[in-house]
């Protein structure tokens, strides 16, 4: 059975690829990259290196040739996923891939503050529910390792600036995504499931600041903030607007209960628990030190 990974080269993909390297034989891996030299270490021990660009639909027909499953990582191109995602999927079609696994995201609905961000997402599930094609739905939580910037931050000042109000989330850690993702890929029953592939325990930003206290050994408390105030204080700091707004609109989504997903799907595929936060931020105490 040979297995695709799409956007190979990313964080993610390359997490997914090393899980699969124990699971298949290495020459049953393609990895589809629009950088396949940053996959060389992957070919080297056997892998079946290919380029592949959403962008370039014609680039996909070789790219999928004679697979039989496929992870289509959603790409970072907020915007433009729609169409990079249906092209994904009339290429896994036509080259008769028979079963698609998409990562997803919680709650990926019309209303979501995250805007794009979150209704892609639902409208690739939609795609993929249309096109015939077996599928499987794995809705990540927020990945934990993006907490860690963040958490300096609140470390350095001290206080946790957060328009996340009574909101929580539950953070997973990529490697544990990259798990599940090989498990479905490589096992049976998964066909028409959406799995919320989220963290152990639900955070809200009381135990966030508490937890980033512990870690470093400093203190952090909740500084709570408006919308408005925080996109104007992050610009103040030389926060691009966009990316100020982007921030808001997250917290925005925390405190509207967006990510307040705790699910125990991992936890079913892998066997094991999921690991917590603590255990993806302690290997990074001199990262949250960093700053201050
Ligand atoms: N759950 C969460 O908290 C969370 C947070 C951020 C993002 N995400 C989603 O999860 C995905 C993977 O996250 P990551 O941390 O691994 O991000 P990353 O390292 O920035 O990777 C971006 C990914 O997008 C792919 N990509 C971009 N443009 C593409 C194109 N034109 N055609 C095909 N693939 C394209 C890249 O593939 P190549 O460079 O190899 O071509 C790569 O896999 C992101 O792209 C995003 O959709 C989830």
């Amino acid at each position: 059975m040979s297995v695709i990974v799409t956007g190979a080269s990313g964080k993610l993909g390359r997490l997914v690829a090393e899980n699969l390297m124990d699971r298949l034989p290495t020459a049953d891996l393609v990895l589809v990259s629009r950088h396949p030299e940053a996959l060389r270490d992957f070919a080297a021990r056997g892998a079946d290196v290919r380029y592949g660009d959403f962008d370039e639909p014609l680039s996909l027909r070789d790219a999928f040739a004679g697979g039989d499953r496929m992870l289509l990582i959603s790409t970072d191109a907020v915007g433009r996923r729609f169409t990079q995602h249906r092209a994904a999927i009339d290429a896994a079609v036509a080259a008769g891939v028979g079963h698609v696994v998409y990562t997803s995201h919680p709650h990926p609905v019309a209303g979501n503050p995250l805007g794009p961000v979150a209704e892609e997402h639902g409208e690739t599930e939609e795609m993929l529910h249309e096109s015939g094609i077996g599928w499987t739905a794995l809705r990540f939580g927020t990945f934990a390792e993006l907490q860690v910037q963040p958490a300096a931050l609140a470390v350095a000042a001290g206080r946790l600036v957060t328009n996340g109000g009574a909101g929580r989330i539950v953070p997973i850690s990529r490697r544990d995504c990259a798990e599940a993702a090989a498990i479905v890929l490589t096992t049976s029953g998964h066909g028409g499931r959406t799995y919320e592939i989220t963290g152990p325990e639900a955070l809200s930003q009381g135990d966030l600041a508490a937890l980033y206290a512990e870690v470093s050994g400093r203190s952090v408390k909740v500084t709570p903030i408006g919308d408005k105030m925080l996109v104007m204080g992050l610009v103040l700091h030389g926060t691009p607007r966009p990316v100020a707004r982007a921030i808001a609109e997250f917290g925005r989504a925390v405190r509207e209960g967006f990510f307040d997903v705790v699910d125990p799907a991992f936890e079913g595929l892998s066997g094991r628990p999921p690991m917590s936060l603590r255990e993806v931020l302690i290997p990074h105490r001199g990262d949250l030190l960093e700053v201050a």
